[in-house]
């Protein structure tokens, strides 16, 4: 499977935040933006990303994450010059895509919680068509909408409906296969002039091969594309890191857990961090996994 990162966009929700910084480069408490999309394609188990943004903002996502290769990834990245609307990603990731399966998601998306990456991998593991994930919120007409039956069939896909059917909000993390790119090059821009997600999941719909799976009750979500979002999600990291001890995509941590990079590689990448909390929590749990002694002894 591949990856997608969209992380384009104005982010004028945002502004002044955003006048001169992209959206998914702002701080999400202790870590850029992009580390918690990033961090759910990696719990997927999915190496081969390409992240799209805009001109002014590739340099620096390339020296953020440069190729990939110290977390075991292969990075690569593409322009967007307009927001031309989320779809567009599989016309300009088409190449990146080449036939294969495909997960894309939003670079202002924070997903975490127990029992959260075992699900993704389910999603997977058994992909037939695409597979939406969906959350309730308060505010349903913010966002794409699923409405489903008593047995959890999905019925209906609408973008910020002024009378939603349902409070299950689409979330920003989609898996796909391979038709992907030839549902995207047959739409129409959407009366806002964007190619729109939920027309590419409606397409699926319609050929009875979208599926709806809901997050579980430990399992958050964030969008955040707005100042009291993005002050929630801050929050909750937080208090995930410093309540319950447990770290919120860690990239190194996770690279390391799921076999990407080694202990020895975990404790060099927290090394050159330590003045930080965070390099520190790569060097201890690297040094518990033996990462330390081969880096100390090689020194
Ligand atoms: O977050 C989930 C929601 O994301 C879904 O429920 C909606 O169905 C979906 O349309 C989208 O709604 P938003 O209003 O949040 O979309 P927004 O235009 O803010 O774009 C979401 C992200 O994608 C944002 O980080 C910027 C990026 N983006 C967006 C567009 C339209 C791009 O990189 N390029 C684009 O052309």
């Amino acid at each position: 499977m591949k990856g997608i990162v969209l992380a384009g966009g104005s982010g004028t929700r945002l502004f002044p935040l955003t006048l001169a910084t992209s959206k998914q480069l702002l701080a999400v408490y202790n870590k850029p933006m992009v580390y918690y999309p990033l961090s759910v394609l990696m719990l997927a188990g999915v190496r081969d990303i390409l992240i799209i943004s805009t001109p002014s903002a590739i340099p620096d996502m390339r020296s953020l994450l440069g190729d990939g290769s110290k977390l075991g990834l292969n990075l690569s990245y593409a322009v967007q010059n307009e927001p031309r609307g989320i779809a567009d990603a599989f016309l300009i990731g088409a190449r990146h895509i080449d036939g294969d399966d495909t997960a894309l998601v939003l670079g202002d998306n924070l997903f975490h919680g127990s029992g959260f990456p075992e699900l993704l991998r389910g999603a997977r593991d058994s992909l037939d068509g695409c597979t939406l994930f969906g959350c309730p919120v308060p505010d349903p007409e913010r966002y794409g909408i699923g409405e489903v039956d008593s047995a959890g069939v999905l019925l209906s896909i609408e973008e910020k409906p002024s009378r939603p059917r349902s409070d299950k909000a689409i979330t920003g993390l989609y898996l796909y296969d391979g038709a992907v790119v030839d549902i995207a090059r047959g739409l129409s821009p959407s009366p806002r002039g964007e190619l729109e997600v939920t027309d590419v999941n409606r397409a699926y719909l319609e050929r009875g091969r979208a599926r709806l799976i809901e997050l579980g009750r430990g399992q958050r979500w964030y969008d955040c594309g707005t100042h009291d979002s993005l002050l929630a999600a801050s929050r909750y990291v937080q208090s995930m890191e410093k309540r319950r001890g447990e770290r919120v995509a860690c990239l190194e941590e996770i690279a390391l857990q799921m076999g990407f990079i080694d202990a020895e590689a975990c404790y060099r990448l927290g090394a050159g961090m330590r003045q930080s909390a965070y390099g520190r929590h790569l060097t201890e749990i690297a040094s518990s996994m033996g990462g330390a002694l081969r880096h100390d002894s090689a020194a």
